[in-house]
């Protein structure tokens, strides 16, 4: 048995999966005043994603159930015991990477998230959850929140916030992750900048496309 397929968290993910995709309909309608071209470029932007999920601030925008699945077991495998996230939302990723943590024996996770009203029912997910003993929410724009007080060594990075951030959310946390460190980078399709960099032979990282949209990749030296 595991923290993640187990009450009280097993049927809260039920739950939040079902709100979240009853809420993709809402996503759309969000953004339905916005070109496609406008669309591209908010999701791409380093300085206007503050209005784009602004936006969706009532909008879940979790990981799909696989991915947490990944997230779960990657954070089990490596025994993962600090974890950092980009981008909380409601806390769905969250829940499964601290599962994780619980079942690893304990440990720090810090996530970061700058509209306040997701800041509150993350963690409040993450009470319901049992797991908020294990999770520090900074709250404010992770370029700032992620930029201090880390901890020495991080076994594991998830991006999954703005997408155009990746490279400087990358730049924050890179001396501190381990060799066999994993950074899992949800959406990177739209960080064509980030992909170059973890793919790219003599940079420090192992890095391959997986499943639709997500980059795994493995930070070597
Ligand atoms: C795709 S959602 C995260 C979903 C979450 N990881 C999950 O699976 O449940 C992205 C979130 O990142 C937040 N975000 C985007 N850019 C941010 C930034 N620079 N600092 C803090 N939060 C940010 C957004 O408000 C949004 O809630």
């Amino acid at each position: 048995m595991t923290t993640l397929t187990t009450a009280p968290l097993a049927p809260l993910l039920d739950r939040l999966f079902e709100q979240a995709d009853a809420a993709s309909a809402a996503t759309a309608s969000a953004v339905s005043d916005l070109s496609d071209e406008e669309q591209g470029r908010l999701m791409r932007s380093k300085t206007d994603y503050r209005d784009f999920y602004g936006r969706m601030k009532d909008i879940p925008l979790a990981v799909s159930r696989e991915t947490g699945a990944l997230l779960y077991m990657l954070a089990r495998s490596c025994g993962a015991r600090t974890i950092v996230e980009f981008g909380t939302s409601l806390g769905i990723s969250t829940l499964h990477l601290a599962a994780a943590l619980r079942d690893n024996g304990g440990g720090h996770l810090i996530t970061s998230e700058f509209e306040p009203s997701k800041v509150a029912r993350a963690r409040d997910n993450l009470a319901a959850g049992g797991l908020i003993d294990l999770v520090e929410i900074r709250e404010g724009d992770a370029l700032q929140t992620l930029s201090v007080d880390l901890p020495e060594t991080v076994d594991l990075l998830l991006l999954d916030g703005a997408k155009a951030l990746y490279p400087e959310i990358l730049s924050l946390l890179e001396s501190r992750l381990r060799p066999g460190a994993f950074i899992v980078a949800d959406n990177a399709d739209y960080s064509p900048d980030y992909l170059a960099r973890v793919r790219s032979p003599g940079k420090g990282y192992m890095s391959t496309p997986f499943a639709e949209d997500v980059e795994l990749s493995m930070r070597i030296n």
